[in-house]
């Protein structure tokens, strides 16, 4: 961990009482005896939709002995289940959106684990979504080891008007690794590769079927081959800042594990059938599942 990139100004009184953590958008605080249940925290998993953390708390309960489902009250922005020391999250659509999910965690967890930096580094964090492919068809799931934005430059926020604050958007190779070595022999279509984060569905992907249209054909596929050459595998829109924000408190074991809904040289829109794209999200729901199995149910992992 790397403490001089903590909050300590702010997140310390909590520690001591001098004032509680209101975790806004979760609808908790650090003095709701709900969190106290949190504690064993060991992995947070996150995701774009609230129903998928409904059914990835409810299959986590299962191979715990149906273990006990805790859930936020409010449900308004983001749903949050815990069960069997994984706290499931969704985080909406997007930078802007995940951004606040990941910086009120990560207060949570600096509050559960009682500011120790060594419990704190034993939370694993993941996002498994969805995605667009660059090279790769509809159904591989991609396990990213860098998140970038759409120039290939990390993840930065304006500075007002000063400057940019540049971030680093690596995911930690060894916990990637361990990804695969849970999933070998799994039969799934897992690749790695570096993804792009975009602030934009249509535009920032070189859409053509948007509403506003910026792009030929031609510029269209420039980019995207540009992508490909570059070493890019998949364009979603949350992984840079996920990285980012993770590696500025030193996390050692975070991942992303994205399903492509198709592959962007071939087209812009989702044409897979409703069983497809279930199957998409189930297999990359396995991927994670057999990880997080590995991790704290026994047999290896990290
Ligand atoms: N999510 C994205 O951001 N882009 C796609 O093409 C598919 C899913």
């Amino acid at each position: 961990m790397k403490a001089e990139g903590i909050n300590r100004e702010f997140l310390d009184g909590v520690l001591t009482g001098a004032h509680p953590d209101v975790y806004y958008h979760f609808g908790v605080s650090s003095e709701d005896p709900l969190l106290e249940g949190l504690r064993d925290v060991r992995a947070i998993i996150m995701a774009g939709s609230g129903g998928r953390i409904k059914e990835f708390a409810e299959r986590w309960s299962a191979l715990n002995g149906g273990s006990e489902v805790i859930a936020f009250p409010k449900e308004d922005r983001f749903v949050t289940r815990y069960t069997a020391g994984v706290l499931f999250a969704s985080h909406g659509m997007g930078m802007p959106s995940a951004s606040i999910a990941v910086q009120e965690l990560m207060r949570m967890v600096y509050f559960l684990k009682r500011g120790d930096l060594e419990a704190m580094d034993q939370v694993f964090w993941a996002r498994v979504g969805t995605s667009g492919g660059v090279g790769l068809p509809g159904g591989t799931i991609v396990v990213t080891s860098e998140g970038l934005m759409a120039d290939l430059k990390p993840y930065r926020l304006l500075q007002g008007a000063r400057g940019v604050y540049w971030f680093d958007g690596t995911f930690p190779a060894a916990t990637r690794e361990a990804i695969l070595r849970a999933n070998e022999g799994s039969g799934l279509p897992i690749v790695s590769g570096k993804t792009i984060a975009t602030n934009e569905f249509f535009l920032e992907q070189f859409r053509l079927d948007g509403a506003i249209r910026m792009e030929t054909a031609e510029s269209k596929q420039e980019f995207l081959e540009w992508l490909h050459e570059n070493g890019v595998r998949n364009i979603e829109m949350e992984g840079a800042m996920l990285a980012a924000y993770l590696n500025s408190w030193g996390f050692s074991s975070f991942a992303m594990i994205c399903a492509c809904l198709l592959n962007r040289l071939e087209g812009d829109q989702v044409t897979s059938s409703p069983d497809q794209l279930h199957q998409f999200s189930e297999d990359s729901g396995d991927v994670l599942f057999n990880y997080l199995r590995s991790l704290l149910l026994g047999g290896g992992g990290e």
